[in-house]
């Protein structure tokens, strides 16, 4: 597995050293030019890249809103509703509990984020922070191996001190296939939060360097 990705390494570095060798002739000369345009096309692939997440981030801020209007099913207690595009916020941390057939993921938006890479606590009002399982299911590719399957839950904490007062500021969410569990599942969320993570303002993930 080693040799492959060692013999990428040199053709890449082999691909660099050419490259500069080319900038360095003093006239314009065909390599030099082919070189150039592949930037150029590099820097225009990367433009379009951006353009179409700038795109996509403004998608979403549209359709976050019309959740907001109360399209999405709300969890009980605490009304809260799955966001729109967590999907594709950022890492905190992979979590691991054994007797639990799953692999799970922490994920945090950019308050969230900010938060956790400056120390800052309490979490700030408008912190959301997602936990996402999937199902362990054995690789078909390698034995031995456990990869992600179909998801069991997604839920969320959302940080609103006001709203939220009686629960260290947290509200909280669980669903499954995109709707709400039931009551008495979310009378236990902030016990047992409140019990072991009361000195992280409870929560339990630290963020994974
Ligand atoms: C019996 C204890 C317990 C209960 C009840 C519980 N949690 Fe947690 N929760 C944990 C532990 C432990 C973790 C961290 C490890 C993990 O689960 O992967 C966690 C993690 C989380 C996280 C990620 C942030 C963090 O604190 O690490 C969210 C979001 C979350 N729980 C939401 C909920 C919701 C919503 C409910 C109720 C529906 C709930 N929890 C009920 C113990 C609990």
């Amino acid at each position: 597995m080693s040799r492959p990705q060692g013999e990428k390494t040199r053709r890449r570095f082999g691909g660099t050293t050419s490259a500069r060798s080319a900038m360095g002739g003093e006239c314009e000369s065909p390599s030099r030019r082919a070189w150039t345009e592949s930037i150029s096309s590099m820097k225009l692939t990367r433009l379009a890249l951006f353009m179409a997440a700038m795109m996509s981030s403004a998608f979403a801020t549209i359709s976050l809103a019309s959740d907001d209007a109360g399209t999405e099913v709300a969890s009980p207690i605490y009304g809260i509703t799955i966001p729109k595009g967590y999907r594709h916020w950022e890492l905190v941390a992979p979590s691991h509990v054994p007797g639990f057939d799953e692999l799970r993921a922490i994920l945090g938006n950019e308050l969230a984020i900010k938060a956790y890479r400056d120390g800052t606590l309490p979490f700030p009002d408008g912190t959301v922070i997602a936990k996402l399982s999937w199902k362990h299911v054995p690789s078909t590719e390698f034995n031995g191996v456990f990869s992600p399957g179909p998801a069991t839950s997604v839920q969320f904490m959302v940080k609103d001190p006001k709203k939220y007062a009686s629960t260290g500021g947290w509200g909280f969410g669980k669903f499954i296939d995109g709707k709400p569990t039931g009551e008495e599942e979310h009378k236990a969320c902030f016990a047992c939060h409140e019990a072991h993570a009361h000195g992280h303002d409870f929560v339990f993930t630290h963020f994974a360097p």
